[in-house]
């Protein structure tokens, strides 16, 4: 299949608008909501004063705490539940964090229910609140006491303190990156419609597993009463990766009208409603001979976490591995303040550590005078510095020496401040690399060969526009050698499957084995051989059967076979990076060009190169398209996103898409994207790695790279500002 042949699904649906997303359903008879959200830091409701919403025509519910939900909290995602924190708004008069939800209007119409939310009145005890890192009444905990699992303990290898102290040649530095929100274009939202009693749900999600699993708790139902469904997901990017707190009161509110009702969260709301990528604050020291071969690095982390949870970091994970570093330690602490749960945003922890590590790298090579690639190919890693194991496979070093190929690094001239755009603006180079594990999940993928020929894939999964039911489309067409319009694929569906969330960038390689398994047992069905063309209409019309179904339950190497009942109850059951034979990564390298102008020191970022190694490239449109989206991602993060924090005031001050400044195409140059390709045939049978969340990783300490590049200002805080470079 050429690449021109290579499907990409779903495409016309969406530019034409037929694609129907989850809060696009609207049954008969619909209903709307809108939330009443806190307007305090943190506090109690001493009061809350429905009439005058109550009486607004066409008003026909508020639901809050001085109701009786008749639910339960859902309980938070990584302990154990279905939910993006362990708090449930509308259950008790606490407020814990500026935006929280503490009441629910249900209107006939959309503009009442706006108008009555408007209405509601609540007074509050309020109470001292922090919202930043350093705010008196914080509490800061260490991950390795706080959560006693044994991949959370601190990575510790070697005597890094001591090495440290020895080496020659040191870099000591604190980088900090910003708190920032996921701003998918979809809104959070979505529609709970009752039929006889099975909840029906059309939202976009991550995790239509969760939802399902979470719901049937929260409400006290057989989960095989609940079904979710969400073809298209408008951007997840981790905001959409659990249950979120509206939904169950939605089913209640649908319940007790008898009607369906809809929700769709304003913008400004979903600053509130759902998790964030939380500050994060990173000492690195390394330390290494003149010659700058790394000889022992200290990364000390602490990160912003809610009262009520902590979520489960993992910064030192690759910054313990990108190099061959022999002396490590790894310190990773939680503060907690007052705020909803933090969550899962793009590359979550892997994106800042790369800022910090290779930001360190690159501070590095100047002070060791050496060139930053050949630095970094200097200290490349053979096999993986923390276990022994070797590294399923590993081409960062190709990454590298492709990008600067096809960068042109060569023509760089060292010392910051040197070099000059034909109308004299500054211009920087900056390189950085990163990686990401390469984790599996559990999944259940089905096959039907019909007796027309055509072949038709469920599986677990999430289309969330990464392109994965184009990648289970390409593979089942070249599989079968028949034509993509032969075939379809169904994910987001749990009337299909049970379905496992889809984030860690894990979903596509994941579902993609579980649909080659189901393939094999197809091929056997049918009596053909195992590989090579299959005439589907005839060989299933030899069968006699109108139609041939298979299915397929994969899991990952390491995992035991309850990983697959996690599974299907809609919990989380990752396995990886650290398999019983190998550690899988992927890597990548991006190369960037800046101009900075010189009245006011405005950073333009004019040129990327990025090169992936991701293993066997599954859906080669798709996968230019997401790193390409990664690298939009990575100037937005580098320059502008930034969640605004007033600690007089709690929650998130520029909620909205005015003020919460990502990149426009006028922000964003040429971006040249390629791949290593080389198939990971120890991983899995596909060869595939992890792409979706690699591909951000180091774009930031790039652009920061080149900046110091560019102006002899080294950034350490992101986004990087006008003012920090005067
Ligand atoms: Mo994604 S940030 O792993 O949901």
């Amino acid at each position: 299949m050429t690449n021109a042949e290579m499907p990409r699904v779903g495409a016309r649906e969406k530019v034409t608008g037929a694609a129907r997303y989850g809060a696009d359903h609207t049954p008969p008879g619909v209903a709307y909501a809108m939330p009443v959200v806190a307007t305090v830091g943190k506090g109690r409701i001493t009061r809350l004063d429905t009439t005058a919403a109550e009486a607004v025509s066409g008003v026909l519910l508020v639901l809050s705490h001085l109701d009786d939900l008749g639910i339960v909290p859902a309980g938070y995602i990584m302990a154990g539940g279905y939910a993006f924190q362990s708090l449930q708004p509308l259950l008790d008069d606490r407020v814990a964090y500026r935006g929280q939800p503490i009441a629910l209007v249900v209107a006939d119409t959309l503009v009442a229910a706006a108008e009555a939310a408007g209405l509601v009145r609540a007074v509050y005890e309020e109470e001292p609140f922090a919202v930043e890192l350093d705010a008196a009444g914080t509490e800061t905990v260490l991950q390795e006491e706080a959560l006693p699992l044994p991949f959370l303990a601190d990575v510790v290898v070697g005597d890094a303190d001591g090495a440290y102290e020895r080496s020659p040649l040191r870099v000591d530095a604190v980088y900090e990156a910003g708190p920032q929100h996921q701003v998918p274009m979809e809104l959070i939202g979505g529609v709970a419609e009752w039929r006889g009693d099975t909840l029906v749900v059309h939202e976009g999600s991550q995790s239509v597993g969760a939802l399902r699993g979470g719901l049937a708790r929260q409400l006290g139902l057989d989960p095989d009463r609940v079904e979710v469904i969400a073809p298209y997901v408008g951007g997840g990017f981790g905001q959409k990766n659990s249950l979120q707190p509206h939904l169950a009161p939605l089913a209640v509110a649908a319940r007790r009208l008898g009607r369906p009702v809809k929700l769709v969260l304003p913008r400004a709301d979903t600053f509130h409603a759902a998790s964030f990528r939380p500050v994060s604050r990173h000492r690195v020291r390394l330390g290494a001979d003149r010659s700058g071969r790394l000889l022992a690095a200290i990364h000390e982390v602490d990160q912003q976490a809610s009262r009520h949870d902590l979520l489960p970091a993992s910064y030192t994970e690759i910054t313990s591995r990108l190099y061959d570093i022999r002396n490590f330690r790894g310190r990773q602490r939680h503060v907690r303040t007052d705020v909803q749960t933090p969550g899962y945003m793009r590359a979550p922890f892997e994106h800042p550590a790369a800022f910090a590590l290779e930001s360190a790298v690159d501070e590095l090579a100047h002070a060791a005078g050496r060139d930053p690639v050949e630095l970094r190919l200097a200290n490349d890693a053979v096999k993986d510095p923390v276990t022994g194991k070797p590294f399923s496979s590993r081409h960062l070093a190709a990454c590298l020496r492709r990008g600067a190929e096809l960068f042109g690094w060569a023509g760089r001239s060292p010392d910051p401040c040197s070099m000059r755009a034909a109308d004299g603006t500054p211009v920087g180079w900056g390189v950085a690399a990163g990686a990401y594990p390469a984790m599996t999940v559990p999944v259940l993928a089905r096959v039907r060969a019909g007796a027309d020929g055509g072949v038709l894939v469920e599986a677990g999964g999430h289309e969330m526009g990464q392109g994965m039911t184009s990648a289970l489309v390409s593979a089942v067409a070249q599989d079968l050698g028949i034509g993509a319009g032969s075939v379809r694929a169904v994910v987001g569906d749990t009337r299909v499957a049970p379905h496992h969330l889809t984030a860690g960038a894990w979903g596509t390689h994941s579902t993609l084995l579980a649909v080659h398994a189901a393939l094999r047992e197809l091929r056997e069905r049918l009596g053909v051989p195992p590989e090579g063309p299959v005439d589907v209409a005839a060989a299933v019309a030899a069968t006699g059967e109108r139609e041939v179904v298979t299915e397929a339950v994969t899991r990952g190497p390491g995992q035991p076979p309850e990983a697959v009942d996690r599974m299907r109850a809609g919990l989380v059951a990752p396995d990886g990076p650290d398999y019983p034979d190998h550690v899988a990564f992927s890597f990548v390298a991006h190369f960037v060009e800046v101009r900075v102008e010189p009245a006011a020191p405005r950073v333009r970022v004019s040129r990327v190169v990025s090169v992936a190694d991701c293993g066997r490239v599954a859906s080669p449109v798709t996968a230019d398209a997401q790193v390409r989206g990664a690298v939009v991602w990575g100037i937005g993060a580098a320059l502008s996103e930034h969640s605004e924090v007033d600690p007089r005031f709690g929650g998130f001050l520029n909620a909205d898409l005015a003020d919460y400044v990502i990149p426009v195409n006028a922000d964003v140059g040429a971006i040249e994207v390629d791949f290593i390709g080389e198939p990971d045939l120890t991983l899995n049978p596909m060869g595939v790695k992890t792409l979706g969340e690699v591909a951000l990783v180091g774009v930031a300490p790039a652009i920061a790279n080149a900046v110091f590049h560019a102006t002899g200002r080294r950034p350490r805080r992101l986004p990087i500002r006008i003012e920090d470079l005067l």
